[in-house]
């Protein structure tokens, strides 16, 4: 310690002195120095000095303890009986009211688009920008209760271990389209896409087998309704794998384009496989499943079907959210067009056919 420290603290000690020899006379006096202090002394030597504290500081503490008294008369506090019920306060407040208030307020924005969306069609809510920015906000909120479970948030999609348990939203591969009116009516009236299964019954099997010794041509002619073998499904399987290789067409697959062909598979998913979009029946041709896209996953859908009443079928339902009766026409149409906003929307054929080019157009760009 530096001889300057001393004096300091020498100097400090003085000015309490001083200050002692001129205010009251405590019968507890330091003896050291005649401070003013409370009287209790701890380890030896620490006392407790008896000064006021700032007037400021008292002055705040009777403040506050007018305004509890003030607070606690006019908001229910404690709830005290008075006569056949309880103290509830002055100021009549309730929480319940306050949250009307907000309400109000809040339905007061919200009163003006949701009026005006009652008569309108998705469509031309998809054409005011306005409009569609207020939907996409509050059709947020309802994907997040009602379809996220299934689809996803931002409808990336959800699976299980037989693939996609709920299709992809947000990207441009539809089922059933991806016009905002398809994808009302998908949300309004719910999508089952129904694939019988192909595998025969043990009579039926007998007889196909029959057929097929018969050869390839009673193979072909057979009636589908007794279903496929499991040889043709096999090669029917890795035809439809070809398919979404782009390989359709090589020999190798030759005996599963015949069965292809000369089954029902045509009858919904069209003579190039591309599927059909009024029945969900799914594109073929690209690499997106569904369900599970290996050769094994496509034969078990082939022989056990989808939604077709087999024991082993893949389920694959959409709920019909007007019967759940859970959701509004507004509430529809709005996360119609939410999710014909998360991208993949899109846009319906122009009204008025563009105007025949006069010379002969390029040859297209092939896009990916
Ligand atoms: C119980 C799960 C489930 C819930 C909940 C659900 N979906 Fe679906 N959704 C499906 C399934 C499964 C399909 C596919 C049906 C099929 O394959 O035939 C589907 C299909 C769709 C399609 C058609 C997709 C296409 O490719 O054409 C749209 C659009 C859609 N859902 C939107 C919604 C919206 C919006 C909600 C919320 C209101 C919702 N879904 C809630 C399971 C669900
Ligand atoms: C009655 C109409 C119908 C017939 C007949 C039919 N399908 Fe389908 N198929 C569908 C539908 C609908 C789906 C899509 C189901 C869904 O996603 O809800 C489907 C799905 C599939 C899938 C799954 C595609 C994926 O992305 O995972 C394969 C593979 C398939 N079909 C192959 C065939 C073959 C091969 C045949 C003929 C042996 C056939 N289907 C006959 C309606 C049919």
């Amino acid at each position: 310690m530096s001889d300057n420290q001393n004096s300091a603290g020498g100097k400090e000690r003085e000015q309490h002195i001083h200050r002692a020899e001129g205010g009251s006379r405590n019968p507890y006096q330091n003896p050291d120095g005649g401070v003013t202090t409370t009287g209790h002394v701890w380890d030896d030597d620490l006392a407790d000095f008896t000064n006021q504290p700032p007037k400021w500081w008292m002055l705040g503490l009777a403040a506050s303890a007018i305004w509890v008294v003030v607070y606690w008369l006019y908001y229910p506090s404690i709830p005290v009986p008075t006569s056949n019920t309880f103290f509830k306060g002055v100021g009549g407040w309730t929480a319940i009211k306050e949250m009307e208030a907000d309400k109000g307020e809040v339905d007061a924005v919200r009163g003006k688009y949701e009026a005006k969306l009652k008569g309108m069609t998705p469509a031309a809510i998809l054409a005011d920008n306005d409009l569609t920015e207020y939907v996409k906000r509050s059709g947020k909120v309802l994907f997040g209760d009602n379809c996220a479970p299934c689809h996803g948030t931002n409808g990336v999609g959800t699976k299980d271990k037989e693939g996609l348990f709920a299709p992809v939203l947000n990207d441009d591969d539809w089922l059933y389209g991806g016009k905002i009116d398809d994808i009302y009516t998908s949300i309004s009236g719910g999508r089952q896409g129904i694939m019988l299964a192909h595998h025969p019954s043990e009579r039926e099997l007998i007889e196909l087998e029959h057929l097929e010794k018969l050869g390839q041509a009673g193979a072909e002619a057979h009636n589908i309704a007794l279903g496929l073998t499991p040889h043709q499904i096999d090669v029917v399987a890795k035809y439809v794998l070809a398919l979404s290789e782009g390989k359709g067409d090589s020999p190798e697959v030759a005996a599963g384009k015949l069965v292809f062909i000369n089954s029902d598979c045509v009858g919904c998913h069209g003579q190039d496989g591309k599927g059909m979009q009024a029945m969900g029946s799914a594109n073929l041709t690209d690499k997106i499943w569904r369900f599970d896209g290996s050769l094994e996953g496509i034969k078990y859908t082939i022989t056990y079907g989808v939604n077709s009443g087999d024991p082993k079928a893949r389920v694959a339902v959409m709920p019909n959210f007007t019967e759940a009766g859970k959701l509004s026409d507004t509430d529809i149409k709005k996360l119609a067009v939410y999710v014909y906003k998360f991208g993949g929307g899109q846009a319906d054929a122009p009204a008025v056919p563009p105007p025949v080019a006069a010379a002969p157009a390029a040859p297209a760009v092939k896009k990916k």
